[in-house]
């Protein structure tokens, strides 16, 4: 068993550490954390029951055969230049830092060690993120199945081109903002309607949980799926016309591609301010 060392135990940070004690991946005694919090470090142990240090990143990372940084995108290059003389080749570093390119990791770093880019996304809290993983191809494929089964602890993974990074930060990253102000705008549809709010906020997480998981299992076309709720002249096509003449669609194709822009933007302002250049 590896043992693993998570820097910065916040929202991402805490949830892997969840996902990783409860899929077997480490035990409590194989996974140490550390966060600069000390109230968040306390209360990380206690609710884990595994040792989490305020600072120590070096120490925590000397130990440790994979690393993960859970940091800020802001916070990562102090962190890098704070461990990067404790990091061995043998070591996986795995970064969940957003927009944050492999180029800029491995030049803080001043050398080649297997790096894995991960953005996951907020559901990871309850064990259903969807994660894509990019890497510098310097790991081995066993390295590529453990990151695997780390971040597969808390939801679905995939791997994908370092450039996808921007669509995936785009589309599953930002994803979930999104959809809460879907469900909220059908909360207050039914609230105008009459619907308590208590009703209403069940049957609209219930109806996109539902939805969601339809799609999965069945694997069929949201078209299709979408067609069976219809029936003609009824309630369902009266509510997807209103839809289509606000252009709901279009509006969400339009958002992930300006997201795309921002997201592919972000990372050139950091690669220009560090002069690497694409
Ligand atoms: N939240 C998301 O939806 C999401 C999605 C994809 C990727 N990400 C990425 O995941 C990373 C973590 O995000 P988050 O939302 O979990 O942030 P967060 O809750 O702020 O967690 C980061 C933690 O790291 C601590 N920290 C700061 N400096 C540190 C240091 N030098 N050593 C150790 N710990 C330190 C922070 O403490 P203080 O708060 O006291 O500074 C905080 O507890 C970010 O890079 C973000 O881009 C987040």
């Amino acid at each position: 068993m590896q043992r693993i060392a998570l820097l910065g135990a916040g929202n991402i940070g805490a949830a892997l550490i969840g996902g990783i004690l409860k899929s077997g991946v480490a035990d409590s005694g194989h996974l140490v954390a550390t966060d600069v919090n000390p109230e968040r470090a306390g209360e990380v142990a206690g609710r884990f029951g595994i040792q989490v240090t305020v600072g120590g990143n070096r120490e925590a990372v000397a130990s440790a055969g994979v690393v993960i940084l859970a940091v800020k995108p802001y916070t990562l290059p102090a962190v890098l230049e704070e461990i990067r003389g404790a990091l061995r080749e043998d070591q996986i570093l795995i970064s969940v830092a957003a927009a944050v390119p492999i180029a800029l990791i491995e030049k803080l770093l001043g050398r080649r060690i297997p790096i894995f880019r991960a953005m996951p996304n907020i559901p990871v809290v309850v064990d259903e993120g969807a994660t894509a993983v990019t890497s510098n191809g310097a790991g081995t494929p066993e390295q590529r199945r453990l990151v695997e089964s780390i971040l597969g602890a808390v939801g679905y993974v995939t791997f994908v081109e370092e450039e996808m990074m921007h669509a995936v930060t785009a589309l599953s990253g930002s994803g979930p903002a999104y959809i809460y102000m879907v469900i909220e705008a059908l909360i207050e549809g039914g609230l105008k309607m009459g619907l308590s709010r208590t009703i209403a906020t069940r049957l609209t997480e219930q109806t996109v949980l539902g939805a969601a998981k339809l799609v999965r299992e069945t694997g069929l076309h949201p078209a299709i799926l979408k067609d069976q709720v219809i029936t003609p002249g009824g309630v369902t096509i009266a509510a997807i016309h209103e839809l289509e003449k606000h252009g709901l669609r279009s509006m969400l194709i339009s958002a992930i591609e300006t997201a795309t822009a921002k997201s592919r933007f972000l990372t050139q302002s950091l690669l220009e301010k560090s002069a690497i250049g694409t």
